[in-house]
């Protein structure tokens, strides 16, 4: 199944997916799978939505510009986004990454007329595989290989407010990032009030506010960003990708104007952010969300958590936590997760093992009750075929 020719960058699955239709995934065998991953947070909208179809085939006659030009869906999506986020200017990029590695640009280019550029981070966190996001991910396998980093990074325990208002005294910092939900170490929660706490927290200490709603952002947890469920929470510099064109690579950065105007033209760019095709189809994932998808998500959010609820109840020996909130849960394994993982896959479901030894489910946001019952029942024969290996 491997190929030779591919980095091997990648523990894959020895699985060739082929084709999708909804919430289902099928591989080259015809094999069916309930995608309960979305490509990690990314198939917002399923597989082979109509909409999306339509946007891309519209798209055909004029796939990219580049930024020399204007295109109007990119126009249309930021004005969009920037009404969304009550007046945020927008810029575009391709990925998560970049839309990381732009925000702390801004937040050094800010913070360099002020004569900071220290930026805090939270353990635990993740933001990318490029240079400037591996600075802000703290955890060593990430990023240890390829020190030297750039400098003037440091990070301290999420959810630990004193640390942070310590360090933000220690390094006069130029601003703060983090995820409303922590995703890849395992769908760990902000405590509540921690999000506002830190908000006043930096515009106490005169430090840009960035979050990193890379994979909470675009509807995942029921709101546009992530953050919204609890009041005050303020941020400077906001970052999207994943779900942002239900699959078709994307990022985007929004930032105060303020904020935005630190950047002076010539000193950030892409060639491809802001294409007619990646926009076009974010437009529909909007208008989606827009159009009662959040709703949705709050709704059909309640129905998962409440079936993981319920595996919970009878599996209290292999099941630790449940925690997440609209569509995107963790389930804290006493079992190892990986092997209940491989059981999921063989029976049909793909879901995913993230840190701390949690299984994680982001399926894609148009998932409806029906789906997420027959699923969840595949969760938990799967797990209790692990229970029975023991
Ligand atoms: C919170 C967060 N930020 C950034 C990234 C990096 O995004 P990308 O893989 O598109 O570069 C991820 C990817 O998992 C993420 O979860």
């Amino acid at each position: 199944m491997w190929s030779d020719a591919m980095m091997k960058f990648y523990r894959r699955y020895p699985v060739v997916l082929a084709r999708g239709e909804g919430v289902t995934v099928y591989d080259e065998e015809g094999r069916s799978y309930f995608d309960f991953l979305a490509g990690i947070g990314v198939s917002s909208l399923g597989h082979n939505h109509p909409r999306v179809r339509t946007a891309i085939e519209e798209s055909m006659s004029l796939l990219h510009t580049s930024n020399w030009y204007w295109n109007r869906p990119a126009m249309s999506l930021a004005e969009k986004l920037s009404r969304i986020a009550e007046g945020m200017e927008v810029f575009f990029c391709n990925s998560g990454t970049e839309a990381n590695e732009a925000g702390l640009k801004l937040l050094r280019r800010f913070g360099s007329e002020r004569g900071r550029f220290h930026v805090i981070s939270m353990l635990g966190g993740f933001h990318g595989r490029t240079m400037g996001a591996m600075a802000l991910t703290p955890t060593p396998q990430y990023r240890d290989p390829f020190r030297p980093l750039p400098d003037g990074f440091s990070a301290v325990a999420y959810n630990d407010l004193a640390a942070l208002e310590s360090e933000l005294q220690k390094t006069q910092a130029a601003g703060v990032v983090l995820e409303p939900i922590q995703g890849e170490s395992g769908v760990v929660m902000a405590k509540p009030g921690y999000l506002r706490q830190v908000s006043e927290l930096c515009h106490a200490y005169d430090a840009l506010f960035m979050v990193d709603a890379v994979q909470t952002g675009m509807g995942r947890t029921g709101t546009w960003f992530g953050f919204e469920h609890e009041s005050g929470v303020s941020p400077d510099v906001i970052t999207l990708a994943k779900g942002l064109a239900a699959g078709v690579p994307v990022g985007a950065v929004l930032a105060r104007p303020t904020v935005a105007d630190a950047l002076r033209p010539g000193e950030h760019g892409t060639t491809f952010g802001g294409n007619p095709l990646a926009t076009s189809v974010a437009m529909v994932v909007v208008a989606w969300l827009e159009q009662g998808g959040l709703d949705h998500v709050k709704r059909v959010g309640k129905v998962l958590e409440d079936q993981l609820e319920a595996i919970k109840s009878r599996h209290p020996e292999s099941v630790g936590e449940v925690r997440g909130r609209g569509l995107m849960w963790g389930m804290v394994l006493n079992l190892a997760n990986t092997r209940v993982v491989q059981r999921c896959l063989d029976r049909g479901l793909l879901v995913n093992a993230a840190g701390g030894n949690v299984l994680r489910l982001l399926p894609p946001l148009v998932v409806e009750q029906e789906d997420i019952i027959a699923a969840m029942a595949v969760l938990e024969q799967s797990l209790a075929e692990v229970e029975g290996e023991g």
